[in-house]
């Protein structure tokens, strides 16, 4: 528990996102396609490492229904975390309502999707939709592709309105299509836009969501009259690899008994995450034993840095300083500029702002840094000075304008007593994925 505690301190530092560390839920915000989404982020208490699912609510929903709340309860129990959140437009999230359309709630979770795969703990990501959230989710992991969306759950998905917009019918409201309206509005006062309208007639739902070549789950209740039951079927024949259950007498909403179809979501999810999941875990802390650590003023080594992990298997960490750099810090052409000062005693040792809570679980230390006057920052002498890397091999990475990496390694050996430090590399930016996983291979 204190581990998990460690490790989401270490991940919420490291990103800024400003979450309560301590809470099994935790509401965050994340910059999505019109302003910031809201969210709920909801994690199993007893595990170091877990699966996520992404909840995607309908048309004129939030997050907060009892649906996705009872589906994330049962995945927290489970051992499965999950993330809820409002679209834009919707609840507490940032955006005008007329202005959400399918590919902009697509965007908006195709940033969420970054946002969790960017945590530690997370060990796959899959996501669950229901009405207009399943054909997002649909949409969705057909974009990013089976590596990165394990599996869907689509629940009563709303293919629906595609036709509805092509024949000028939607929500239960009729409009001209050869002459469409700003807005349509519903009761209630809410109203579409027409780019909402416009879109929605362009778009292949199927041919889209067919992409996606993992696993898929529909649910569907015979008795809906929103959303009929034959697009769920439909689905089901696009997939390569689906399953469909029908609930006879279920409407959408799932009524009369929504626990059915919650049951349904959290024993698919366990069943298809968490065997393959422990599993995966146990690899996965084999694999884990690398980490990549970077400092980087410009986002140069950054992009390298994360291209490296990527392509061997590791954790990334950030080291960011307590006082970041700003430009006038970093002019190097200013003998007084603060780098120039820290540059010129070797003894320096500006401060980082976090710390790796876990460093004695990596074999292999991956650093990476800007080449700063031939050498390596010293906040990378902070870094090696502050753990034991005894039994470790450190392997520093750098960028630079064209120096080479010099003498680097041999600078942070010296200040890491039983590590094993290398040489290591000079990359440049555009270095690609291949070759970084060539070179890591080769040290
Ligand atoms: C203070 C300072 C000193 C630098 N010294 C060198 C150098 O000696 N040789 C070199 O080729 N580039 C040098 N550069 C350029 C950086 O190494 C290069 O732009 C690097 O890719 C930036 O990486 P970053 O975006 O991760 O910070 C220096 C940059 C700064 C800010």
């Amino acid at each position: 528990m204190l581990k998990r505690i460690a490790a989401l301190i270490v991940w919420a530092v490291t990103f800024g996102l400003g979450v309560d560390a301590f809470a099994a839920k935790l509401n965050v915000e994340i910059p999505g396609d019109h302003g910031k989404l809201a969210a709920v982020l909801q994690t199993p208490d007893n595990r170091e490492l877990y699966p996520l699912v992404m909840l995607l609510h309908g048309f004129s929903s939030h997050k907060e229904t009892k649906l996705f709340k009872n589906i994330a309860d049962d995945l927290e129990k489970d051992g499965i975390a999950s993330i809820r959140f409002d679209f834009n437009g919707h609840g507490r999230s940032e955006g005008d309502f007329q202005d959400m359309t399918i590919a902009n709630e697509v965007t908006d979770a195709e940033k969420v999707y970054e946002y969790v795969s960017r945590m530690p703990q997370v060990t796959s990501v899959s996501v669950a939709g229901h009405s207009q959230g399943g054909v997002v989710a649909g949409i969705l992991a057909a974009g990013l592709g089976k590596e990165k969306i394990k599996s869907v759950v689509l629940l009563a998905p709303a293919a629906v309105l595609h036709y509805g917009a092509l024949h000028g019918v939607l929500f239960g409201k009729e409009f001209d299509i050869r002459n469409l309206p700003e807005y349509i509005e519903l009761r209630g006062g809410r109203r579409i836009g027409r780019r909402y309208v416009e879109t929605a007639k362009e778009l292949d739902i199927y041919g889209i969501s067919a992409k996606y070549k993992g696993p898929v789950l529909i649910i569907h209740g015979t008795a809906d009259r929103i959303v009929p039951y034959s697009y769920g079927e439909r689905y089901k024949e696009i997939y390569h690899d689906a399953d469909l259950k029908l609930l006879k007498g279920f409407d959408h909403a799932f009524n009369p008994d929504r626990a059915v179809a919650e049951r349904i979501v959290t024993d698919y999810f366990k069943k298809r995450l968490m065997t393959q999941e422990n599993d995966f875990s146990k690899e996965d802390a084999k694999m884990k034993k690398i980490l990549v650590a970077y400092f980087s003023a410009s986002g140069v080594t950054a992009k390298v840095a994360k291209r490296l992990a990527k392509a061997v298997g590791a954790d990334l960490f950030a080291i960011e300083p307590e006082k970041p750099y700003t430009e006038a810090d970093l002019n190097w052409q200013n003998r007084q500029s603060r780098s120039s000062v820290e540059m010129n005693d070797h003894s320096s040792r500006p401060a980082i702002a976090s710390k790796v809570a876990n460093m004695n679980e990596y074999d292999t230390v991956f650093v990476g840094f800007p080449i700063w006057w031939y050498r390596e920052p010293s906040i990378i002498d902070t870094f090696m000075e502050a753990y034991d890397f005894k039994g470790k091999t450190v392997i520093p990475f750098a960028t630079s304008g064209s120096s080479p990496i010099g003498d680097a390694g041999k600078n942070m050996q010296n200040l890491a007593t039983g590590a094993k430090v290398l040489k290591g590399k000079r990359f440049a930016e555009s270095v690609s994925e291949e070759e970084l996983k060539k070179w890591a291979d080769e040290q």
